[in-house]
């Protein structure tokens, strides 16, 4: 008999305002996309006593990932323990105990992810690794939906069961819809995606459709269907829609995760750099509260530096930390947390866990940072119709959610932000390709960026570091086959769009996306909740 799952040994998981001045904590069984208290982003944190007593280095996970026996029966993403431990999420489940049962878990062996070591693609962009430099590539194009979305939504689905949703929703580039609709037809949880009409490379929507997500074409941008889906949720609770988005702190628990394996990759060794492309900032978001935990668990003695990358086209964030200066002061008055905090509204059960006052748990994850200051960014932006426009459409974003996250992490990993011409993107994703491993173009804009710092001398020709290829070439071949022989993607779009018009699909399966304007009242009855 497979040996039975266990409750992690004493877990105690909790939802935290990362606002300082605010510092209200609430419990995991509520569904909460920010702080009723303050508006602010939350954090899951942990009373981490167990973990200090249990894990004395990260070396104590080695065993996990060669586990052998029973994975999953076909169709179901129930967990064993041998399913925890063959995924590369999972495996590290001590690290994300939210969960109150391993039995709770949602996994289908996400995150069995590469660290490929890159010698020629490192040589090309000016690293030398006769002088000890090296370049790694964290390919997460390898999950099951082909990004790095499954580490978070393994997660979220997760939480999203143990709460007995019954609709999950989000808006998407692509990629998270693809991932969504993964787990949502494997728990048969009903879904629907937002996506921006013409904005979706046709290799995520494909995936969406396939998997039989309701797929809504909103005429807008990702931005406004972030906009209208988080509008949905706070303001038609009686709808019961559970969002996926990165606002969501469960996914980025999940996340955390490919740092671990970054880690692995190396023996447990910290890297110089890691590269990441920044769209919503989830990644880098999850990536900053990973390092943070591992180094105040004492389970790292140094934490590496990051670069985020956005798109030329699409640099909220370069524009807010390089030309406004907006930066995350950690802490805050201890004796401010809680102290002057509104009163939660009447329906919530604020739940103070004494182990989180102060700067924010153990970890110290709460700070402060201009809200204003990024409010009034906001309202230029809006002011010039200034919108988001890059040939990476996954990091084609102008409002990025986790902003004040991102901010945090650039302040405990002593970051550095850049954008990257699509130009340079899409050459960059190419050299990727031409040394063997292919990537979508928002992933090329990571390894651009290295190149970029290299030649600034940021990062050292004789550093470690470690780009991340967050997804699968396939995802967008259009940019790939525009690139290599010229034809206008562009164009090409517009014909399928056209065709999109008359076309009717004849398949016993069909699943076509259905055309709705950008009205609250006319996306609630295209959803049919
Ligand atoms: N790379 C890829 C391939 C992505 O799909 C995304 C985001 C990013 C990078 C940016 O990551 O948001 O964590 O900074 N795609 C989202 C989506 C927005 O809807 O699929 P981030």
């Amino acid at each position: 008999m497979p040996p039975q799952p266990t409750a992690p040994p004493g877990s105690t998981a909790f939802q935290s305002c990362i606002n300082a001045a605010c510092g209200a904590n609430y419990p995991v069984s509520q569904v909460l996309i920010e702080c009723p208290a303050c508006g602010c982003l939350l954090d899951v944190d942990y009373d981490w006593s167990s973990v200090r007593q249990r894990i004395p280095g990260m070396w104590w996970f080695n065993g996990r990932s060669s586990t052998t026996g029973p994975r999953h029966a076909a169709g179901s993403v129930d967990a064993t323990p041998s399913a925890l431990d063959f995924s590369g999420v999972w495996r590290f489940r001590d690290l994300l105990a939210f969960y109150g049962d391993e039995s709770d878990i949602v996994t289908l062996g996400e995150g069995r992810t590469n660290l490929q070591r890159a010698d020629l693609l490192g040589s090309a962009i000016g690293i030398t690794p006769a002088s000890g430099g090296r370049l790694y590539l964290q390919y997460e194009g390898f999950n099951p939906s082909g990004s790095f979305k499954d580490n978070g939504m393994t997660a979220a689905f997760t939480h999203a069961r143990m709460v007995g949703a019954h609709r999950v929703a989000c808006a998407s580039t692509g990629n998270t819809s693809a991932s969504l609709a993964v787990y949502a037809a494997l728990t048969q949880i009903p879904a629907t995606v937002f996506i921006g009409d013409g904005k979706i490379a046709y290799g995520k929507l494909a995936q969406a459709l396939d998997y039989g997500a309701q797929t809504l074409q909103i005429a807008g941008d990702f931005d406004a269907c972030l906009a209208r889906l988080v509008e949905i949720v706070v303001k038609r609770p009686e709808l019961g829609v559970y969002l996926m988005n990165s606002v969501n702190p469960f996914r980025l628990e999940g996340q955390k995760t490919i740092m671990y394996r970054v880690l692995e990759g190396l023996d447990w060794r910290v890297p110089d750099w890691i590269v990441v492309p920044g769209g919503n900032l989830g990644n880098s978001s999850a990536f900053g509260k990973a390092f943070i935990e591992l180094k105040s668990l004492g389970l790292i003695d140094r934490v590496p530096r990051l670069a985020v990358i956005n798109a030329g086209g699409a640099r909220t964030l370069d524009r807010v930390v390089n030309e406004m200066g907006v930066k995350w002061t950690p802490g805050g008055p201890a004796s401010t947390a809680g102290a002057g905090t509104p009163p939660p509204p009447a329906s919530q059960s604020l739940a103070r866990t004494s182990a989180a006052r102060g700067a924010g748990g153990e970890a110290g994850l709460r700070g402060t940072w201009d809200r204003a200051a990024l409010d009034r960014e906001y309202a230029r932006m809006d002011k010039a119709k200034e919108r988001a426009h890059t040939v990476a459409s996954a990091i084609e974003i102008n409002r990025p959610v986790n902003l004040p996250k991102c901010l945090r992490t650039l302040h405990a990993m002593n970051g550095v932000v850049r954008s990257v011409d699509d130009t340079t993107i899409v050459e960059h994703k190419a050299l990727v390709g031409r040394y063997g491993f292919g990537c979508e173009p928002a992933s090329g804009a990571s390894v651009a960026g290295a190149k970029r710092l290299i030649d600034e001398g940021v990062i050292g020709k004789d550093q470690t570091v470690v780009c991340i290829l967050t997804g699968h070439a396939l995802k967008d071949p259009d940019v790939t086959v525009g690139y290599h022989t010229g034809i206008d993607t562009k164009t090409a779009g517009a014909v399928m769009s056209e065709l999109g018009l008359t076309a009717k699909p004849t398949g016993k399966w069909s699943n076509a996306p259905i055309k709705v304007k950008d009205d609250l009242d006319s996306i609630i009855a295209a959803m049919g909740v």
